[in-house]
């Protein structure tokens, strides 16, 4: 057991004649902030002191009395108004570092009752290029597969593609009308792509010629109600400040869509060969509409360029994740549902869940003004129907425990619903959840896009992180390269790098925060980042080649750490805690807390390397305990790049 589960186990039977569920105050035990004091901390004598009617020093020193954790903690101490500091017996922790040699698994446990889990990420709606956008989904979400795979579980990672929706028109379209055979023989899915941008550039473009005069009129109104409120406005009004608040913030937001609705215009309006097919075209956008309604319908000559496009498409995609190294248990996109929601509907309504409302059947929930659509007014279903029947899949064939949405924020409210209804239609025992993230800034602080204004391609964004990266790798430590490393391995080298740049600064992040992406931060050497920790691994891969220890003798019963600096006690106590990291990575599913864990890890490391010698070591029985150190950090690192998705290499 880990050091924190040790003292949780002590402390939880004595909460029993307090309080009845004990988990809060036991999430209040955490590694300690000063390590003068000791190495854990628990804060909850205070507030459970307040909520008791007692005094928090008095009902502290209870609670030490009565722990049982001699041969473990060397002291347990209450100081200031409640603390109750805990420092662990060395000799303790020397045997669980030896454990941990000895165990292939690094003292991680695999899950007491194994689930089977599916985790729904990175669903591109395909026929478009992958961006920047899906770059989160698919990176948190392999995380999450990579440890709950880890633990034990059945997990079935699981790509629900959009492969059905209003894209398809589109190319559809463009295909009928805008084709360019000749490339589209040399790189079909390069001019399908070009179809898609064209016609959804269109169609854009009519939507917001219509619009200009609206957004005209409302900036006009806006800004009169605007000098009406300036003129009259009583300054000591609270009421009336907010609004003109409100009212210039509504002015600058207008203005802005003004000003990037004119820019989209003038770009087709200065393309004469744009110009001509806007007009050629202005209804662009319903037709498109109408080739996806066709397609849905079972149009023959739809379908059938449905069928051609498809596995172009996911052959696009599937080279964006072999190179992120990401693989799928399955593929299962919206089409593959299509047959089956009929019956969703229907079930919905025989069991009076469903109902219809103007046209449209709708499940209604109690709090929720918006419905749940599952079926539209001219008869489509949605991606609300299609849901439904993918957990009704999920849970019948698949046999799952769980499922994980591992998708964007925005979607809270279809996934609040989704739960809802799918509760209601009797799968209530599966453990519904969003892992919901943010999303990745610009400079600018709006979703990151390049210059000209478009998303930002996953392809291109891979390429130039391992640009960069092999100019680190060819700067080596004092501007040459590592002359143990020739031109290939360098190239493999930045490779592992540049992918582990992106993934890391991506992980790192809280996932509910958005983040900017930020080339020079994410790329550094040191800093919380994956080439920090690289090269931390490879450091230590240096240090075996020089001494050339026999590592797996390092890893048997007859190497042991001893302590004779601080620094190792502290590098020893770091180790042993991944598995309390693992542990709380995935009570919610934020590998953030691993990646903290081995940026703090990297810095024992290099603490420790900086205070105690390992090749100099004169003293024989030090020397061996200091290189099982470094052995196991190596591990810890391996490990936990490894549950991120990245790799490791012994030299850089
Ligand atoms: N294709 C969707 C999108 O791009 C994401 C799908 C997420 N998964 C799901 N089961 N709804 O917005």
């Amino acid at each position: 057991m880990h050091p924190l589960a040790v003292i949780r186990e002590q402390l939880s039977p004595l909460f029993q004649e307090y309080v009845e569920d004990p988990t809060p105050f036991l999430e209040m035990v955490r590694p300690a902030q000063d390590t003068k004091f000791g190495d854990f901390q628990a804060n909850f004598a205070m507030p459970l002191a307040k909520k008791l009617g007692k005094n928090p020093r008095e009902l502290a020193d209870e609670f030490v009395e009565k722990l049982q954790l001699e041969g473990i903690c060397e002291s347990v101490n209450v100081a200031g108004p409640g603390f109750i500091n805990f420092k662990f017996n060395s000799e303790w922790l020397i045997s669980r570092l030896g454990e941990m040699q000895q165990d292939e698994r690094l003292s991680i446990p695999k899950a007491e009752k194994p689930e089977t889990i599916i985790v729904d990420y990175s669903a591109p709606n395909v026929a478009k290029p992958m961006h920047v956008g899906h770059l989160r989904s698919t990176v948190i979400g392999n995380t999450i597969c990579r440890i709950l795979n880890f633990l034990g579980h059945q997990v079935y990672g699981d790509n629900h593609l959009g492969d059905w929706g209003t894209q398809f028109g589109m190319i559809i379209f463009g295909y009928k009308n805008f084709l360019n055979e000749e490339s589209f023989k040399q790189a079909s899915v390069q001019e399908l792509a070009r179809l898609y941008k064209l016609v959804n550039q269109l169609s854009e473009y009519h939507q917001l010629v219509a619009k200009v005069p609206e957004l005209k009129s409302k900036i006009e109104a806006t800004a009169q109600q605007l000098t009406d409120l300036e003129v009259k406005i009583d300054p000591k009004d609270k009421q009336q400040r907010k609004a003109l608040g409100k009212l210039k913030n509504d002015l600058a937001s207008l203005k802005e869509n003004l000003l990037s609705a004119e820019e989209k215009i003038a770009v087709v309006n200065g393309s004469p060969e744009l110009a001509a097919q806007a007009n050629a075209h202005p209804d662009i956008a319903r037709l498109a509409r109408e080739e996806t309604a066709k397609l849905h319908k079972g149009d023959v000559e739809n379908l059938k360029l449905w069928n051609q496009f498809l596995p172009l498409c996911i052959a696009a995609i599937e080279e964006v994740y072999e190179r992120l190294d990401v693989k799928f248990d399955m593929i299962l996109g919206e089409s593959y549902f299509q047959p089956f929601l009929g019956n969703v509907v229907s079930d919905l309504e025989r069991k009076g869940l469903a109902q219809e409302s103007q046209g449209a059947i709708c499940v209604f929930h109690e709090g929720n003004e918006a419905p749940f659509i599952v079926q539209k007014t001219d008869g489509a279903y949605t991606y609300a129907t299609t849901d439904l029947a993918t957990i009704k899949y999920r849970v019948e064939e698949l046999k799952a425990d769980s499922i994980l949405y591992v998708v964007d924020a925005r979607q809270g409210e279809h996934f609040k619903l989704l739960f809802e209804t799918a509760d209601k239609w009797g799968f209530d025992k599966i453990d519904l959840r969003h892992i919901s993230f943010g999303t990745v800034l610009g400079d600018d602080k709006k979703p990151f896009k390049t210059r000209s204004g478009d998303t930002v391609g996953l392809e291109s964004l891979i390429d130039e992180s391992i640009q960069r990266a092999r100019q680190i790798v060819d700067a080596g430590d004092d501007s040459k390269p590592n002359p143990e490393l020739d031109n290939a391995t360098r190239q493999e080298v930045a490779e592992l790098v540049g992918i582990g740049a992106i993934k890391y600064a991506d992980l790192r992040h809280n996932r509910e925060s958005d983040y900017v992406f930020n080339w020079t931060k994410m790329l550094a050497t040191t800093g919380d980042t994956a080439t920090y920790i690289q090269y931390a691994y490879a450091r230590i891969g240096g240090i075996f080649r020089e001494v050339g220890a026999d590592r797996s003798e390092l890893r048997s019963d007859t190497a042991t750490v001893v302590f004779t600096h601080e620094a190792e006690r502290a590098l020893g106590l770091q180790l042993i805690r991944f598995a309390e990291t693992i542990e709380s990575v995935v009570s919610d599913y934020r590998p953030n807390i691993l990646t903290a864990y081995l940026f703090e890890t990297a810095n024992s490391f290099t603490a420790f390397y900086g205070h105690c010698h390992v090749k100099n070591e004169q003293d024989p029985a030090i020397k061996l305990s200091r290189l099982v150190l470094c052995d196991l950090t190596a591990r810890v690192f391996q490990q936990g790049l490894e549950l991120l998705g990245i790799q490791t290499t012994d030299k850089m």
